[in-house]
């Protein structure tokens, strides 16, 4: 696939995901054959600002590379400052949310609100373009709600307005992030425009990563919720597709000691004592499907040094009998 003038090897990307998806575990995905990566989503305003925290969200390691920095505002003037700003960051590319929710980023304007508006929406990937040179993407869902399913609309201004491919999360602003996910919605967009579509929403597994591609013809798939605490999930699905092979979950050792790896990461980057605090959630995300994982996520809530979670992560070895695996 190709975005813009950027050549995507691969089969999945790991998706955009705010307070989560951070340099730690966006450098691990790429580690496990993640095709490309997003950053958070940032604020235009703050980074036409030049503020600490957009800085901070827009570095791009080598690690993470292919890499798009994603933005959000609904004042196209102010998103094409933003965008240059964005660019000097020298990420791979740019994307522009027209899918958040959240009410901080509907205040500005920016994000799923847009899907309302597809006069405005144009007409910020249009000052977007024109502002930048690097290729240029829109993540939108499927519509504001299940009456108002204006995805292929917004794709197609989209396209006319420059984007060079299109994200769409198969659901309205309204489900959130609840029922299944309409692959049918990103079929039709894939149907009316002449740039890439990349289809998200509900992947789990390598067996969905194909269906997605088949139910939808999409041109690439994104993955969001799978990735966390499995970073793994890109192999099984690059695995799957290319050689129709089927790889097994790893053993729980290997999982610990993954998790252990992007700890000690965040660690690296942001110090321990927020690290620590936002490792909580992920070492929670690695716990899924374990025996006895509801103690051992308490467990994780509890952690505040990097060494509790070592020792944590020790003892489920051992009450998993792989005590012998973890070094
Ligand atoms: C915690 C969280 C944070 C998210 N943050 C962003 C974001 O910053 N930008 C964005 O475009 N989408 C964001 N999303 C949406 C995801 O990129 C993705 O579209 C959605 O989770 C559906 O994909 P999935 O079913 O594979 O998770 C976020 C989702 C979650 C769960």
């Amino acid at each position: 696939m190709q975005i813009g003038t950027l050549r995507i090897k691969g089969h999945a990307a790991l998706a955009p995901m705010a307070g989560v998806a951070d340099r730690a575990m966006r450098e691990l995905c790429r580690a496990h054959g993640a095709a490309y990566v997003v950053g958070e989503l940032t604020s235009a305003k703050g980074v036409s600002m030049r503020d600490h925290k957009s800085s901070q969200l827009l570095y791009v390691s080598d690690a993470e590379r292919p890499m798009g920095v994603q933005i959000f505002g609904g004042d196209p003037a102010v998103m094409a400052i933003a965008a240059k700003a964005a660019a000097t960051y020298r990420p791979d590319f740019i994307d522009i949310n027209m899918g958040c929710p959240a009410p901080k980023v509907a205040k500005s304007g920016g994000g799923a609100v847009l899907m309302k508006n597809p006069k405005l929406a144009a007409d910020i990937v249009r000052a977007v373009r024109e502002a930048i040179s690097l290729p240029l993407s829109v993540k939108i869902r499927a519509g504001w709600d299940e009456n108002n399913k204006n995805a292929v609309e917004l794709a197609q201004r989209c396209e006319a307005a420059g984007a060079d491919a299109i994200t769409v999360h198969g659901r309205t602003r309204m489900q959130m992030y609840a029922p299944p996910v309409d692959l049918d919605i990103i079929r039709q967009v894939k149907q009316a425009v002449h740039i890439p579509v990349i289809g998200n929403g509900d992947i789990s597994d390598a067996n969905d990563a194909a269906q997605m591609y088949e139910q939808t013809g999409c041109d690439f798939i994104m993955v969001g919720r799978a990735a966390c605490g499995a970073p793994w999930i890109f192999s099984q699905i690059n695995a799957y597709l290319s050689e129709i092979r089927v790889l097994p979950d790893p053993p729980v050792s290997q999982r610990m000691l993954t998790l252990l790896k992007q700890v000690r990461l965040m660690i690296q980057y942001k110090g321990e004592t927020i690290a620590m605090r936002e490792a909580r959630k992920h070492a929670a995300f690695y716990m899924k499907g374990l025996r006895g994982a509801a103690a051992y996520r308490r467990a994780c809530g509890e952690l505040t040094e990097y060494d509790q979670l070592q020792q944590l992560c020790f003892q489920i070895c051992k009450d998993n009998g792989a005590a012998n695996d973890f070094s």
